[in-house]
């Protein structure tokens, strides 16, 4: 995770950036190990901050029919507008890797419906490193309502 917008710090210093970045971690890091990943191995765990304050964990949940997996992001986001959430401030993952990985795409793209001004963070369960960046920063240009409203009312009610 680099490029513009994206800053390499450590866990004190995302406190800083986010007073609830702590808690979202630790949330983090228990949804992790409730993760069911058992054909990547790939354990991962996500918490997200809704509007209203609260906290909501997510976790990947693998399929053997491996399109139907849900990565940690999306299934925290899930739990929040199910939870009755409209906004989401911060989204923190946790992966088993010695560096911080980045959200994938598709999760970035559900992130999005949210503004670009939702604050990403990576974190390690093995390391104290972590990546910080807007989600703007992170897809820039995404897929947005804009596109599809630019077909017009009336091709939009067809
Ligand atoms: N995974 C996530 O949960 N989040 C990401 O951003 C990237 C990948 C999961 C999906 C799959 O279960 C495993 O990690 C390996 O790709």
């Amino acid at each position: 995770m680099t490029g513009s917008g994206v800053q390499l710090i450590d866990r004190v210093q995302a406190t800083a950036r986010l007073p609830e970045f702590d808690g979202l971690l630790q949330m983090a890091l228990i949804a992790q190990g409730r993760a069911r990943a058992p054909y990547s191995r790939f354990s991962v765990g996500a918490a997200v901050l809704g509007g209203s304050g609260a906290s909501f964990p997510g976790c990947n949940v693998e399929s053997a029919s491996y399109g139907a997996t849900i990565c940690a992001e999306r299934s925290a986001v899930v739990g929040a507008v199910a939870a009755g959430e409209t906004a989401i401030r911060a989204c923190v993952v946790v992966t088993p890797t010695l560096d911080p990985s980045s959200p994938c795409g598709i999760c970035r793209q559900l992130l999005a419906e949210f503004g670009p001004d939702v604050l990403v963070f990576a974190a390690s369960s093995l390391g104290d490193s972590v990546y910080v960046a807007a989600l703007g920063d992170l897809l820039p240009l995404s897929f947005g309502p804009q596109n599809l409203d630019s077909l017009g009312p009336k091709a939009a009610a067809e």
